[in-house]
């Protein structure tokens, strides 16, 4: 007796939720865009190599993102501590002189909410040791899955990164 008027509730609440939602931008490409721009803002918020990277990172991530570098899968605790380690490397490493950029940009929608695919490539440089140190200018990509949350939220769900930086 109980069963089917859970059920009921149950899409019931989802309804209003996605009703609450903003609808998607119609036009798709400006959609796209919309998403990479996202992609772009949360990547350049959770780079770690200056302070404030792990608020970016807590924002932009679900607390069940399937992750990987390289060959490496990550849970959201164990990809935060990975980038601990990034970021002496990047802030230590680079004394102050680490930067990146975007090289493109390709950003597709889902059909009926706010989430979709970005793939993104770029460069990542720095002067080991600092200004008047040996430049290194290398290039690295990275595909993520966006999705639309409960609270309409955009949230990274996967996100597949990969460098040529090493460990210099
Ligand atoms: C690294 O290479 C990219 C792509 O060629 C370039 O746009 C960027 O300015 C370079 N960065 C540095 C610090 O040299
Ligand atoms: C990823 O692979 C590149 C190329 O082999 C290597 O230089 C870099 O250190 C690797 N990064 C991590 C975090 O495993």
């Amino acid at each position: 007796m109980y069963l089917p008027h859970l059920i009921g509730l149950t899409i019931a609440g989802t309804s209003l939720t996605m009703a609450a939602c903003p609808p998607r931008i119609e036009d798709g490409i400006k959609a796209g865009d919309d998403l990479a721009r996202w992609a772009q803002d949360s990547i350049n918020a959770f780079v770690p190599f200056q302070d404030g990277w792990q608020e970016g990172f807590d924002v932009a991530f679900s607390t069940d993102v399937h992750a990987t570098f390289n060959a490496t899968v990550f849970t959201f605790d164990t990809f935060k501590t990975a980038y601990e380690g990034f970021y002496q490397l990047l802030n230590g490493g680079f004394a102050g002189t680490f930067e990146h950029g975007f090289l493109s940009a390709v950003g597709v929608p889902n059909a009926a909410d706010n989430g979709g695919f970005v793939t993104v490539t770029g460069w990542q440089a720095g002067y080991i040791g600092g200004a008047g140190g040996r430049l290194i200018n290398t290039t690295d990509a990275a595909f993520v899955v966006i999705a639309e949350t409960e609270n309409c939220e955009r949230k990274i769900v996967e996100f597949r990164e990969t460098s040529n930086l090493g460990r210099f």
